[in-house]
């Protein structure tokens, strides 16, 4: 709040009023005219309202007022009496109405501190708008995805984007020379000097490894993050984004991990009846393999998830491997359970009908306008992933 002293409204007449040098002034203009003006406009530097104050001023030099009324017997004077009262009435009527003026500006002050002191916070003044950025589609579909699986007891793991050898390959069953390496284009670091190179990791299984090798079963975590693989076309791009699941405990089977996925595809997309179907597939890591597809329908040109014709493929998943629990010192004899990978960039077109993947890392903060997400619009299950 802005500070103000106690002489609002003051200006060159701050003397005429509280004062003494004030009511002399005051007093001799009046006495010049009649005692009774000055009985009348005595107590300006006193009145306490607005109100007040303007009557007084009707009062004094209103079109009916005291003054007013003086200046219309001026006619009847001798021209040198006319000259002297007329004098004496517009003095007066100057000092009159710089005192009312003065005092009005006081009490407006007065009027604007009191409000001022009331009113510190108006809470009901709009908001000044704010330039707000939007949540990238990758990172809401995320946050969606995290969401449905926090909700199934999964707990979220992460792990470095430079990984080695032993964990993106060797300790996931896929041992050097192993034709699966070729399955992914891999982006390699230069040789170490105790050999060996570093690489970007190229899915998110490598984090499979780091928590079996960390926590002792049950483990249930879900694994978003980063992946590399140098490969560029309409549909990949060199880097990309994967969501890892992993659940290793004495008894889930098959079965569960059909549920699981079931439950999410339709959380997920928000469809009740999409179809879902797991292909034999294979993996190094998992055995058996499947891959899972949705159903869907292209009609007019556009694609949507759901009963249809069509079948799109979202994931990779399968029962954990006896080898890669053994890589990691988990008993396959009593240990067992699945993992599956996705492609957040896959179906994150599927659900938001973005046609073309390279857009997504364009950087077009037109694009970002169109598909993002506003920031407080985070996605809950009770709440609706997506609003
Ligand atoms: N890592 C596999 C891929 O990138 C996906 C996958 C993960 C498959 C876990 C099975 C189990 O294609």
């Amino acid at each position: 709040m802005m500070e103000r002293g106690p002489t609002h409204g003051g200006g060159p007449f701050s003397c005429l009023w509280g004062m003494d040098c004030s009511m002399s002034e005051l007093e001799r203009v009046c006495l010049a005219v009649s005692p009774e003006l000055l009985e009348k406009a005595g107590d300006i530097a006193s009145i306490g309202t607005l109100d007040t104050l303007e009557q007084k001023r009707i009062e004094l030099l209103g079109k009916k007022g005291y003054l007013t009324d003086l200046m219309k017997t001026l006619g009847s004077l001798s021209p040198d009496d006319r000259k002297v009262r007329g004098a004496a009435f517009n003095a007066a009527r100057v000092t009159i109405s710089e005192l009312l003026d003065a005092r009005k500006a006081m009490l407006e002050g007065a009027a604007l501190d009191q409000r001022l002191a009331r009113e510190r916070i108006d809470v009901t003044l709009p908001s000044r708008p704010e330039a707000t950025g939007r949540i990238h589609p990758i990172s809401q579909t995320i946050e969606e995805i995290t969401a449905i699986f926090a909700q199934m007891g999964f707990m979220v793991a992460e792990g470095p984007d430079i990984e080695d050898d032993f964990h993106n390959f060797t300790a996931l069953n896929i041992p050097p020379e192993h034709p699966a390496r070729q399955m992914h284009d891999t982006f390699y670091f230069g040789e170490k000097p105790e050999g060996g190179r570093h690489l970007l990791r190229t899915h998110t299984s490598p984090v499979q490894i780091r928590t079996m090798l960390r926590d002792k079963p049950p483990i249930r975590v879900l694994v978003p993050g980063r992946t590399y693989r140098c490969d560029s076309d309409m549909t990949h791009t060199p880097m990309f984004h994967q969501v890892e699941g992993l659940v290793i405990d004495e008894t889930t089977h098959m079965g569960h991990l059909k549920g699981c996925l079931i439950e999410f595809v339709r959380a997920f997309f928000e469809v009740d009846d999409v179809p879902v179907r797991f292909r034999p597939s294979f993996f190094p890591f998992t055995e058996p393999s499947a891959e899972v597809d949705i159903g869907c329908s292209r009609e007019g040109g556009e694609l949507k998830v759901g009963p249809g014709a069509g079948w799109l493929e979202i994931l990779g998943c399968g029962m954990v491997h006896p080898n890669v629990l053994r890589n990691c010192g988990i008993d396959p004899d009593r240990y067992q359970g699945f993992a599956f990978g996705m492609g957040v960039e896959r179906v994150a077109m599927l659900k938001y009908g973005i046609p073309d993947l390279r857009t997504f890392f364009d950087s077009d903060l037109r694009w970002l306008k169109h598909y993002g997400f506003v920031p407080l619009d985070v996605p809950t299950l009770s709440g609706g992933l997506t609003r």
